[in-house]
């Protein structure tokens, strides 16, 4: 009888101490990139308890919603998101469920009282203690609530994650200190806290060894990064003892096997002049700079408490532009912003025109609680900043494809990340972070190929292999 075999085999625990993998866990992300960083280092801190990843939250032991607070509707999904597993767990009564992320810190014990099928609830800085809290979740019939900000290194405590794939993210940098008004990051995520070079460099050199040929350096604003220099270094491009970001990735370029390095999201007040330069400089660092303005009117970006001006930032857009002439400009707006006069908003639609953006998200300004722009007085009505957002999103689509069309008849060099739709075809990324699908042979996977864009779709490019040597940059 097979069960009476596997019980004899008892323990399964292998010779490694881990445990076979014998429980399902269904994490579902929300909202930016780190979350979806945050997530893949909880999958591989869990691995070693037990627990495999699973696609759908059915039957699965454990359900980590990993929320983000930003605007309205990414907080209101969790609730919906909840109601479904709440289903789940009728069925499955032993399943522990977790709220995870910015919701989590924000909103702590208010999501146990409106959702109780949820058991745990903790916040961004607490997920290295996710195995004493499953414990206590099992142990104890109440919830078990985390939402300290603790000192403790959150990313030397967490496990290896396991990476699929090519690129991947990099936490360098959490939290924020600039406390925008619209904004709940600087409270769900903490001040700004930098990683050091070494653990940075440690993380990058394992993921090289695995055969990962891009990093994306990640951080809420991730120029604000500063670290010590380590111990050995001789000053290069800058004298004194700390790194910016700049010779963070100049320091990480050096690093075998990694070809590509990309950063996000950056802060026009953060923007220094060593970075500005290593876009011209290291042949590694890809041609594409995210670099949020949010609005074209001073009087709005003052009220905003954005820190920087239009003129300042449409001045470091040339500084980036005489570095790399070809850099692809992408940002973040936001419409509707109390007091946003029509006028105003044409001072959006101004630096969009100014800035020709090859890529660009816009948000209608959501009110979030306990930030200062939720109470502000001249909150813009809904249909007023639907009008807004419409007239914006025709514009920034018009430069994104204007954008895409150039590409057209260019040799780029192309990332092959995985296969694509339709047979025989592969999927990539160009320098400037388009997807690029080609006909292309398997063992192209993780190369670096010379490809033709020979075609423009809205949301791809379409190319033909230009020849078998390979390019980086
Ligand atoms: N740290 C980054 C981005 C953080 S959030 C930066 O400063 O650029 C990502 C984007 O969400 C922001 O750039 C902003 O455009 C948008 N956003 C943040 N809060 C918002 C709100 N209350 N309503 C609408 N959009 C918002
Ligand atoms: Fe939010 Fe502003 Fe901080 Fe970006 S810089 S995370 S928009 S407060
Ligand atoms: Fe959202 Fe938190 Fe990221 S609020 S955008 S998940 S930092």
């Amino acid at each position: 009888m097979t069960d009476r075999s596997d019980a004899s085999s008892g323990d399964k625990t292998p010779h490694n101490g881990q445990m076979a993998p014998s429980k399902k866990v269904f994490v579902k992300t929300y909202g930016c990139q780190m979350n979806v960083y945050d997530s893949e280092r909880m999958v591989g801190l869990l691995k070693p308890l037990g627990y495999a990843p699973s696609d759908v939250p059915d039957d699965a032991d454990l359900v980590i919603l990993n929320t983000c607070h930003i605007r309205e509707k990414a907080a209101e999904k969790v609730y919906s998101d909840l109601g479904r597993i709440k289903k789940h767990k009728t069925k499955k009564p032993d399943m522990k469920v977790a709220v995870a992320g910015c919701v989590a810190q924000a909103e702590g014990a208010e999501i146990t009282a409106r959702a109780p099928v949820v058991d745990m609830v903790f916040g961004p800085q607490a997920y290295h203690k996710l195995p004493e809290m499953i414990a206590r979740a099992a142990r104890d019939s109440g919830e078990v609530l985390e939402t300290d900000f603790t000192v403790e290194e959150k990313f030397d405590r967490l496990a290896e994650r396991e990476v699929d794939g090519y690129s991947a993210f990099v936490t360098v940098q959490e939290g924020c200190d600039k406390f925008c008004t619209f904004c709940v990051v600087p409270y769900t995520r903490g001040a700004e806290v930098s990683r050091s070079v070494d653990a940075v460099t440690a993380e990058v050199r394992s993921l090289a060894s695995r055969g990962l040929r891009e990093v994306t350096l990640l951080g809420q604003n991730v120029n604000a990064w500063h670290s010590p220099a380590p111990a050995g270094h001789i000053a290069g491009h800058t004298e004194g003892s700390t790194f910016g970001l700049g010779e963070l990735v100049r320091h990480i370029a050096q690093i075998d096997g990694i070809d590509r390095i990309r950063f996000t999201t950056s802060h026009p007040r953060d923007m220094d002049d060593g970075l500005i330069a290593a876009f011209g400089e290291e042949e590694k660092l890809m041609p594409y700079l995210h670099l949020p303005v949010q609005a074209g009117s001073d009087k709005i970006l003052k009220a905003m408490n954005r820190g920087h001006t239009a003129e300042t930032y449409i001045r470091q857009i040339e500084k980036v532009r005489a570095a790399r002439p070809d850099i692809a400009i992408s940002g973040d707006m936001i419409v509707g912003f109390p007091g946003e006069t029509a006028e105003d908003f044409e001072m959006t639609m101004e630096i969009v025109r100014e800035v020709n953006y090859a890529s660009c998200f816009s948000f209608k300004y959501s009110r979030r609680p306990g930030t200062p722009g939720a109470t502000m007085p001249l909150q813009v009505p809904e249909d007023e900043k639907s009008d807004r957002l419409a007239r914006l999103q025709a514009l920034l689509e018009e430069q994104k494809q204007a954008f895409n069309a150039a590409q057209l008849g260019r040799v780029l060099p192309v990332l092959f990340e995985k296969e694509g739709r339709n047979k025989g075809q592969l999927i990539g990324r160009s320098p400037y972070l388009q997807a690029v699908h080609a006909v292309a042979t398997p063992d192209m996977l993780g190369q670096i190929v010379p490809v033709e864009i020979i075609g423009c779709a809205p949301n791809s490019l379409e190319g033909a292999l230009a020849g078998l040597k390979e390019k980086t940059s």
